[in-house]
C-alpha cells in the first residue's frame, strides 16, 4: 500500500512542487491549507507523513505538532534559511526532522521515505529517539537482525540494551522462537553454569533432576547474556567453546550438545576495559564482539528528552487513566538540563511518577523533585569545591557503584529464588490499620478472597488475605471488594483509596461480572 503524504500549504511553491515529486515517486499525496483542514485530515487520512512547508514558528503549528506527535505521524518542516535556532525549536516542538529552504525535490522525497520507514521500525521496536546516534541504531538494529552472527551492545545503564536485544530477535528470522535472557551478574559461579548449561540428575547436591539450561530452552532463537563483561573466568571458558563450536555439556553430563542459538550480548562498562582489567578473555572479547551497537548515555542526546518526555506522559497518562495536558515549557527545560545518571530507564520512572502525583494535569517546575532541579543547574553553573570531586570521583564513586551493583545482584537472587521455589511463601496477610475515627464500621459482609479484622479501634475492618493458589486477578479482585466495601460501595472512593481511576474500576466491575478474576478458594 502507497504511504500517504499530507503537505500544508504556508508556502504554495514549494507545497506544488514537492507534491508533484512524491506523487510521481508513488506516494499518496493530499494537500491541506487552514489549520482545521490539517487536522480534519489528519483524523481522517491517517497519513504516514505530515509535510509542514512553512509557519513553523506560529502557535498553529505548534498546535498541530501537538495533535500528531503522540501518534505514529512522522512530521517534516521546511525551514527558512534565515530561521537562526530553528533546529533547536523543531526539536521542541517535536518535528521528526527539518530540511532548509530550498528543499531540493529528490532529497525530500529520499527523506520522506526513511523518515516513514523509521518511524515504522520505531513503533515496532519502542525505541524512540530522533538524534543521529539513535538513528545509527536503528539501521545497525536492521541490518543486523537478518544474520546469526554475535552481536555485542554496549551503553551505561537503562541506556536501552536490552530494548535494542528484544528488537533484533524480533526483526530476525527467529522472532517466533524464544528469546532468553541471563543475568551473568546476578549468580554464583556454579549456578551461573547450570543455568546456561542445564544439569544432569545428582550431578550435585540439589540437582534432584536434569535440568535444561538456557542455552537449550533458547535453541533455534535468540540467547541475551546481559552484563556479559562479569561473568566468572570459569564460565568463560565453556561460553567460548559454544561460540565456536555451538555445542556444550551440562554440568555432570557426557554428551556434547548441540544448539543452533543467536547470542546478544550486553555490558554496562566498556568490554574492552574488562578485558585491560585482565578479567575477561581476550579471546571471548574478540568472540563476543563481532557486530557492535553503542548506546549513547542520555545527557549525550538531550535533543531527544522532549520527546521522550512526551510519549512517556501520554502512555503512562492512559496507562493509569489520568487524562493529562502535558508539560509546562519551564518544567520541560529543567528536564532536558539534568544530568540522567541512571539514563531513559530514570527519566521513565520519574515521568511516571509525576503523571501519578502530579496535583493539576500538567507538569510544572514544582512538581519535578527537589534533587533533579538542582542537578541540572549545577550542571549549567558548574561549583568545584577544590579536592572534593577528586575525592568523589575516586575511591567513594568506587564505593557507591560497588554498593548499588552488589544490593542490585542480591535483589536479582532473591526474586530469582522466589520464581523457582513459590511453594515456599504461604500466607500474606495484609490487616488494614483502621484510624480511630467513626469513618468504618457496619461493613457489609466481604467477598471470598476478602476477609474481616479487627483494627485498633477495634471495629472489624475488611482484609486481604492472599492464599496460594490464587491468581494475581483473583488477588486484585479481593482487594476491589475489600475497598468497596469500606467505602460502603461508594465507586469514587474505593477508586481514590486504590490509586486507580474511577473509569477502570468501573471498567473491572464490569469484567467482573463476566465473570473474571473469580475467587475459587474456600474463605
Ligand atoms: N530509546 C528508547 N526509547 C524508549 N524507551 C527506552 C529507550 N531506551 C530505553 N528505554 C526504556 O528504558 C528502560 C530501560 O531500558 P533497558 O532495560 O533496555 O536498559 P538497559 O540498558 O538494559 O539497562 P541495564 O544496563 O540497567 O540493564 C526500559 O523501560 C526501556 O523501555
Ligand atoms: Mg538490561
Amino acid at each position: 500500500m502507497a504511504h500517504r503524504i499530507l503537505i500544508t500549504m504556508d508556502d504554495l511553491e514549494a507545497a506544488v512542487r514537492l507534491n508533484a515529486a512524491l506523487e510521481a515517486a508513488g506516494f499518496e499525496t493530499s494537500t491541506v491549507s487552514a489549520l482545521d483542514d490539517v487536522k480534519a485530515a489528519v483524523l481522517r487520512e491517517d497519513p504516514d507523513l505530515l509535510l509542514l512547508t512553512g509557519g513553523l514558528h506560529e502557535p498553529a503549528a505548534a498546535r498541530l505538532l501537538s495533535l500528531v506527535r503522540d501518534g505514529h505521524v512522522a512530521t517534516l518542516g521546511l525551514l527558512e534559511p534565515t530561521d537562526a535556532d530553528a533546529a533547536t525549536a523543531a526539536s521542541r516542538m517535536g518535528l521528526t526532522a527539518t530540511v532548509v529552504k530550498p528543499a531540493d525535490a529528490a532529497e525530500t522525497v529520499a527523506l520522506c521515505r526513511r523518515l516513514i520507514e523509521r518511524k515504522r521500525l520505531q513503533e515496532r521496536t519502542g525505541i524512540l529517539g530522533d538524534h543521529p546516534a539513535i538513528q545509527e541504531v536503528l539501521i545497525k538494529i536492521e541490518q543486523m537482525a537478518p544474520v546469526t552472527s554475535t552481536v555485542l551492545i554496549e551503553g551505561e545503564s537503562g541506556t536501552g540494551k536490552e530494548l535494542v536485544a528484544r528488537a533484533i530477535h524480533d526483526l530476525s528470522p527467529r522472532r517466533a522462537k524464544p528469546f532468553i535472557a541471563v543475568n551473568c551478574a546476578a549468580l554464583p559461579e556454579s549456578l551461573l553454569e547450570s543455568e546456561l548449561f542445564g544439569h544432569e540428575k545428582g550431578s550435585f547436591t540439589d540437582a534432584v533432576e536434569r535440568r535444561l539450561g538456557r542455552f537449550e530452552i533458547a535453541d533455534t532463537g535468540t540467547i541475551f547474556l546481559d552484563e556479559v563483561g562479569e561473568m566468572p573466568r570459569a564460565t568463560q571458558v565453556k561460553l567460548l567453546r559454544v561460540l565456536e563450536e555451538r555445542e556444550f555439556y551440562r554440568v555432570g553430563g557426557a554428551a556434547a550438545i548441540k544448539v543452533d542459538v543467536r547470542v546478544v550480548a550486553a555490558t554496562n562498562r566498556p568490554l574492552r576495559d574488562a578485558m585491560a582489567a585482565g578479567e575477561l578473555r581476550s579471546d571471548l572479547y574478540y568472540r563476543l564482539n563481532v557486530l557492535s551497537i553503542y548506546l549513547p548515555p542520555l545527557r549525550e542526546r538531550r535533543s531527544d528528552i522532549p520527546l521522550l518526555v512526551r510519549r512517556f506522559i501520554h502512555e503512562f497518562s492512559k496507562q493509569h487513566d489520568r487524562p493529562f495536558r502535558g508539560i509546562e515549557p519551564a518544567a520541560l527545560q529543567i528536564l532536558v538540563d539534568a544530568p540522567w545518571p541512571g539514563n531513559v530507564r530514570q527519566l521513565r520512572n520519574l515521568v511516571e511518577s509525576m503523571v501519578v502525583l502530579a496535583p493539576t494535569s500538567e507538569i510544572r517546575a514544582e512538581d519535578i523533585p527537589r534533587e533533579i532541579r538542582e542537578q541540572g543547574r549545577e550542571r549549567l553553573l558548574p561549583v568545584r569545591v577544590p579536592g572534593v570531586a577528586r575525592e568523589v570521583a575516586g575511591q567513594e564513586l568506587t564505593y557507591i557503584v560497588q554498593s548499588l551493583l552488589d544490593l542490585r545482584l542480591q535483589v536479582e537472587d532473591l526474586r530469582r529464588r522466589l520464581e523457582e521455589h513459590p511453594q515456599r511463601v504461604e500466607v500474606i496477610e495484609v490487616p488494614h490499620e483502621a484510624p480511630d475515627t467513626e469513618v468504618f464500621g457496619g461493613f457489609p459482609d466481604v467477598e471470598p478472597g476478602g476477609r474481616e479484622g479487627v483494627g485498633r479501634s477495634g471495629r472489624s475492618v475488611p482484609t486481604v488475605v492472599y492464599e496460594l493458589g490464587m491468581s494475581m486477578a483473583q488477588v486484585e479482585r479481593a482487594t476491589i471488594e475489600a475497598a468497596l466495601a469500606q467505602t460502603r460501595g461508594n465507586r469514587r472512593k474505593a477508586a481514590e483509596m486504590l490509586g486507580i481511576g474511577e473509569r477502570t474500576l468501573y471498567r473491572k466491575l464490569k469484567e467482573y461480572e463476566g465473570g473474571e478474576g473469580a475467587v475459587s478458594t474456600p474463605t
